[in-house]
């Protein structure tokens, strides 16, 4: 049975690196809210609990606490940062409101013998971010690290296994950080490092096959990771059950169709209906051109469009009771706040509603991106597809500015393979949250050969994110620039000059519309 370890989230976005963390040390982690009472988390049955940190003091009204109970059920605890702090108030020690902060990289030096610690060098830089500090520990714990500010860096009370840390070892600036996780995950609370591609895979196919039975299986394919994984693993647990759909809106990328059907069909010998809609996507964008009016347009017709191969399915009474859904973990989980993840309405464009009746089959709902990355490697998915930047619902219709044509719709996905050939052939690629091309609806005039042209410019965008709330444009090197240029003026026709996207998020946004 895969054991768990319980992040309590006390806000902002640690948690979630925090249950990263962990589960790269091979454990399976789950995030839950500070309110979580001492009754819930026994019937959780943890195998360990990590208080995160969060942005708030100790003592300010209201700030996030954590039922008492908690530290009696005999489960290792590891408090970090505000959860640190939170437990040193909490089992009556004493945190300072100093006023003099640690921000950054500090040293902290070790004391003595520490489990946590377990051959560790007398000092390392940690990454701190702390007004408070704790400035007496607990009775029954004994100090085991200091820092310049922080008195009580870390403090471990080895009988009842509770730990804490003022430092953030789930950051990569904190040397020796991801050993601290590790040795407090395996050591101190005992849990084998289990938690592999494999037995992710493993439980899945084990869960999928007890969900759906001997019954048929529908999956909406979009050429995105997610439901390209969901629906490898859906094929190893009840392949010869599965259908896929892929609607093909003519806004997809370059082979897209193709790779999808090269790998579901040929490689996994799954079912795949290709619907080629085009003609009816580029009809019904005729003459459109505002954003918010293209992207209900797409995404309703792909619902229809979806919705006749279902039916057609079923006909005759046996068709498909359950639909795949590629959800993440970061879309079911709920923030320290209280409010469900933030999950932008308009980029669920593409996906299917609710009452169509299916029941869903969810395989990547306790995973991380990065998570289902791997696992998609492992079920031997190519790398083209597990690697895949980001690519929005609406597909190239949101980076075409203006009408959407099928003659403007095909510069612009020989466009966007020439940006992203050269930040590949970079080694730019993966590094990038996206880097893509965009469609303007101007033409400029330029002159190739003898003659005058008068032809669209493409626009690069490129930017780094950890995730997509906020951007900042990407620096790329010249040269790189230079041969995107020069190989889209050659390559593609209609395009006569290129420019560069040098906006960050806010104040512009990612894509174009
Ligand atoms: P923006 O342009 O709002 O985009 O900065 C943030 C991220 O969301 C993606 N995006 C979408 N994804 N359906 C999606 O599935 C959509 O309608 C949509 N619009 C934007 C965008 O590519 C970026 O990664």
């Amino acid at each position: 049975m895969t054991q768990n370890v319980l992040v309590v989230d006390f806000g902002a976005q640690y948690a979630q690196l925090i249950a990263r963390r962990v589960r790269e040390a091979h454990v399976y982690s789950e995030i839950v809210q500070s309110t979580i009472s001492a009754d819930e988390v026994r019937a959780k049955a943890p195998a360990a609990i990590i208080l995160s940190g969060g942005p708030k003091s100790v003592y300010e009204v209201p700030s996030p606490s954590l039922d008492p109970a908690i530290y009696e059920l005999g489960i290792p605890v590891l408090g970090i940062c505000y959860g640190a702090q939170l437990m040193a108030q909490q089992l009556g020690g004493d945190v300072a409101n100093t006023g003099v902060g640690e921000y950054g990289r500090t040293t902290m030096t070790r004391h003595g013998p520490s489990v946590l610690m377990d051959e560790w060098p007398a000092s390392v830089t940690c990454w701190m971010s702390h007004g408070d500090a704790i400035a007496a520990a607990p009775d029954g714990f004994v100090v085991t690290g200091s820092s310049p500010e922080g008195p009580v860096a870390v403090m471990e009370d080895v009988t009842r296994r509770l730990h804490a840390v003022q430092f953030h070892p789930e950051v990569a600036h904190t040397e020796r950080g991801q050993d601290l996780l590790a040795n407090f995950l395996h050591h101190v609370a005992e849990i084998p490092p289990t938690w592999t591609n494999t037995s992710i895979i493993e439980d899945q196919v084990a869960a999928i096959k007890s969900q759906v039975g001997a019954e048929k299986v529908l999956c909406a394919l979009s050429g995105g990771v997610d439901s390209a994984v969901a629906a490898a693993l859906v094929t190893k647990a009840v392949g010869n059950q599965l259908t896929c759909v892929f609607v093909d809106t003519g806004l997809m990328r370059k082979d897209e169709g193709e790779q999808i059907e090269e790998t579901f069909t040929r490689q996994f010998g799954v079912e795949l209906i290709h619907v080629k809609a085009q003609d009816r996507f580029f009809d019904a964008l005729a003459g459109v051109i505002d954003p918010e009016a293209k992207r209900k347009i797409i995404g309703e017709l792909f619902i229809r469009e979806f919705e006749t191969v279902a039916r057609d399915l079923g006909r005759g009474g046996d068709g498909p009771r359950f639909l795949v859904q590629g959800t993440l973990y970061p879309d079911v989980i709920e923030s320290g706040s209280g409010h469900a993840a933030n999950i932008k309405s308009h980029h669920n464009v593409g996906g299917l509603p609710e009452d169509l009746s299916f029941e869903l089959v969810e395989p990547l709902r306790n995973l991380f991106k990065d998570e289902v990355r791997h696992v998609g490697e492992e079920l031997g998915l190519p790398a083209e597809i597990v690697w895949r930047q980001p690519f929005p619902g609406p597909g190239l219709g949101v980076r075409i500015v203006g009408e959407v044509t099928r003659e403007r719709a095909e510069i612009l996905r020989n466009a966007d393979y020439v940006v992203v050939d050269e930040i590949k052939k970079a080694g730019l690629y993966r590094e990038l949250w996206q880097s893509f091309a965009v469609l303007p609806a101007v033409r400029t005039v330029g002159v190739m050969g003898d003659g005058r042209t008068y032809a669209y410019p493409i626009i690069i965008r490129a930017v780094t994110s950890d995730d997509a709330m906020t951007a900042d444009w990407a620096r790329l090197p010249y040269d790189v620039i230079e041969k995107i240029a020069n190989r889209l003026i050659r390559e593609v026709d209609g395009v006569n000059r290129v420019a560069l996207d040098v906006t960050s998020k806010p104040p512009g946004t990612i894509e174009w519309e």
